[in-house]
């Protein structure tokens, strides 16, 4: 009896998910198979072979998608993000970390069982930076890869580590063993993300929150109290670019790739910067900045920028949308529609 082939997205009904799934069904080469917590969407479901609710710390469900599904790719999107995660750190971590541990286990054993590498991309984020204050914050500007990687949130930990496995499951696990299984099995590869602006989905529970729901509350013609100051300063994308950005890393030659873990970037304005573009679209929005220390503390340690160059030259990033283009052709027409 053959199992199906199938990629598996977990958190498919989250924010990344959504926009993955519907490529991914685009792209027309692979069957996917959804995971999530809750219910998928109707628009998701549809588009899989198969939905499955449940949780990536569950073994005894991943055991039984073992048994049916043939897995080939893994998107482990799911996760909780950095500021729902300073609620619960533990369960935080939990989720975070042994779900991702979880996932590279199955990845091993997938690849064990068709004999074929099984591509695992996993969804990091800025959050694994941590400057120590805003001097050395607006001293330092863009950083690269490997400079203050120091987190200072929960959720910035867990990403910080699962890049580490990642690393280790995909080039030295159970390097004592006598038959050569190191290689092979895994094969990891990782974005950094910057804040992500959809015009289909909220999101929830993260720190770059701000900037997402101010476009929102405008189209909805809703007031917004921004959670930062108006110089807070980070980097963004728009979420097409953050879809796309994981399909080319997931198709690019390992031959080219020098390393598992990448940064990107495409625009970072200030919130303020970016209230009075909203303003520019939407007269009437009402946007107050009523900064919330604590999580302005976090957005503090992020950096004000990236660099990116690596992606650039092993797998050709390259944003399509800048600021103009992500408010002009992306956000205002989709969210105008959404919410008339
Ligand atoms: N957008 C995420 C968050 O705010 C960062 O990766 O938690």
């Amino acid at each position: 009896m053959r199992r199906k082939p199938v990629v598996l997205v977990t958190g498919a009904n989250g924010e990344v998910g959504h926009g993955l799934v519907f490529a991914l069904h685009k792209a027309n080469q692979y069957d996917v198979l959804a995971l999530d917590l809750r219910e998928p969407d109707p628009e998701i479901r549809d588009l899989c072979v198969a939905t499955i609710v449940g949780d990536v710390l569950d073994k005894h469900l991943l055991d039984r998608l073992v048994s049916e599904y043939e897995i080939h790719a893994i998107f482990h999107l799911a996760a909780l993000l950095s500021t729902r995660a300073e609620f619960t750190p533990e369960t935080a971590h939990a989720v975070n970390v042994e779900g991702t541990l979880n996932l590279l286990k199955l990845a091993v054993e997938q690849s064990r069982w068709h004999g074929e590498t099984v591509k695992f991309l996993f969804p990091s984020s800025i959050a694994v930076y941590g400057l120590p204050d805003l001097t050395t914050k607006t001293e330092t500007g863009r950083v690269s890869e490997n400079q203050w990687t120091l987190p200072t949130t929960m959720y910035g930990c867990n990403k910080l580590y699962c890049e580490q496995l990642g690393r280790y499951y995909s080039d030295h696990y159970r390097q004592l063993a006598v038959e050569d299984e190191t290689h092979g099995g895994v094969d990891f590869r990782a974005i950094r993300f910057p804040g992500l602006i959809s015009a289909f989905t909220v999101p929830s529970g993260g720190t770059s929150d701000y900037v997402p729901e101010m476009i929102h509350a405008a189209a909805k013609g809703e007031a917004y109290d921004c959670f930062v100051r108006e110089d807070a300063r980070i980097t963004f994308m728009a979420m097409p670019d953050a879809i796309k950005a994981l399909l080319d890393l997931m198709a690019a030659d390992a031959s080219k790739l020098s390393g598992r873990v990448y940064n990107i970037g495409a625009f970072n304005p200030s919130a303020g910067e970016f209230a009075h573009l909203v303003k520019q679209h939407f007269p009437q929005a009402d946007i107050n900045f009523k900064p919330d220390l604590k999580r302005q503390g976090i957005v503090d340690t992020w950096p004000a920028d990236v660099y990116d160059f690596r992606a650039r030259d092993d797998w050709g990033f390259a944003p399509e949308y800048d600021l103009e283009r992500t408010m002009t052709e992306y956000l205002i027409p989709n969210v105008t529609k959404r919410y008339a």
